[in-house]
């Protein structure tokens, strides 16, 4: 392997660099790099390409936080200097920051008590207002209390304006540009592997790479405890993945299968990652990339694998990366199975660890 960097080799007049030249930040979103990866999740050779959205500035919600709030400015829902509202667990709160900055709007992000000590700071840093829900809604989990709060937010601050990311349809659309990158990264793509929230990049990148790949595969990965994909809801650990509500951006019909994690198996991974590849992230990244793994193990050779990794390592040192959160949650047990458990329907069992499901169903259909 030629370890060199390319600067290392050729001289500035010749350098093509493919790095863009920002103006403002929004330029520098997006273009982000795939790595490769295989042991120790697979075997050398037969790995998966992981795209690192840790690279943006903010994270891989940068891309859906500027396209939600162009969009509202040009439809003129939101108008010039008006408050942005938001529930986020912190991802798209860093991408609302920036875009507060970038088109000069005040930013109030309803969070809850499990946002890490991290994230607040670097969001008051931004300039963002955080306004803490103190307990869970009785039946909505934290989630419908973070909304109900937004509501209130919105209703005591005429003209604000809330993207509301788990049924904005531009929340979807803003991952036009990250397939298109997949694309003319790897040419082709067989099986595509994401994390799964608000189902916005789900939804968004497979829509546009199966016009390229129309045999795209597209495996979603949820959390132990959600209600995504038709299990019930628990008390979640894991961040980012996962949900207690049904949102619409979920495209059921575009699954082939889903995967829960446990939050012990995501921290292993996260944690072989970052000791054997470097590129590591948190509850996500460390699912995606376990399933991703397992996926290249089983696959037939050639077959191209892309994972979204859709953030870095830095706000979970707190949790996934610190041995005395981890220890108090019983997630240091050591490696998980090597192959996930199976199940043939959604609501055919509660699932405890890693399962795969081949059925997918919209637990909500009906009732939308
Ligand atoms: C770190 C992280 N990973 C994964 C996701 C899930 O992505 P999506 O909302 O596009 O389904 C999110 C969403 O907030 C996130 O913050």
């Amino acid at each position: 392997m030629d370890l060199l960097l390319p600067h290392a080799r050729t001289s500035p007049a010749q350098l093509l660099t493919t790095a863009p030249r920002c103006q403002s930040l929004p330029a520098a979103v997006g273009n982000t790099p795939v790595l490769w990866i295989d042991e120790p999740f697979a075997k050398a050779g037969n790995g998966f390409w992981a795209k690192l959205e840790g690279a943006n500035p903010g994270g891989m919600k940068d891309r859906p936080a500027l396209h939600m709030i162009d969009c509202a400015r040009r439809r003129g829902e939101l108008a010039p200097g008006a408050m942005i509202v938001e529930s986020t667990s912190g991802t798209l709160g860093l991408g609302l920051a920036l875009a507060g900055i970038a088109y000069g709007h005040p930013v109030t992000l309803v969070t809850d008590p499990g946002m890490e000590p991290i994230l607040h700071r670097l969001l008051a840093a931004y300039g963002a207002r955080i306004e803490l829900v103190s307990e869970p809604h009785p039946t909505g989990g934290w989630q419908e209390a973070r909304r109900q709060r937004v509501a209130e937010v919105l209703a005591d601050n005429p003209g604000a304006y809330c993207p509301d990311q788990y049924h904005n349809p531009d929340n979807v659309s803003a991952y036009s540009a990250l397939a298109m990158e997949l694309v003319a990264q790897l040419g082709r793509v067989d099986v595509l592997v994401c994390s799964v929230g608000t189902g916005g990049h789900s939804a968004g990148v497979s829509r546009v790479l199966r016009e390229f790949c129309p045999d795209l595969r597209l495996v979603g990965v949820d959390t132990i405890g959600s209600t995504i994909f038709g299990q019930p809801a628990r008390r979640r650990l894991m961040r980012g993945l996962g949900s207690s509500i049904y949102p619409r951006n979920v495209a059921y019909d575009s699954f082939d299968e889903v995967h829960w994690v446990a939050p012990r198996e995501s921290v292993w991974a996260s944690r072989a990652l970052a000791a054997t590849n470097f590129a590591t992230g948190g509850w996500s990244v460390g699912a995606v990339a376990l399933v991703a793994g397992w996926l290249a193990r089983n696959a037939e050779p050639d077959t191209r694998i892309a994972a979204i990794f859709p953030d870095g390592p830095q706000r979970y040192y707190t949790t996934v990366f610190n041995d005395e959160y981890c220890q108090a949650h019983g997630l240091l047990d050591g490696p998980p199975p090597t192959d996930p458990a199976e199940i043939s329907h959604p609501l055919a069992a509660e699932v405890t660890g890693w399962t795969r499901c081949h059925t997918v169903i919209d637990p909500a259909a009906g009732t939308r």
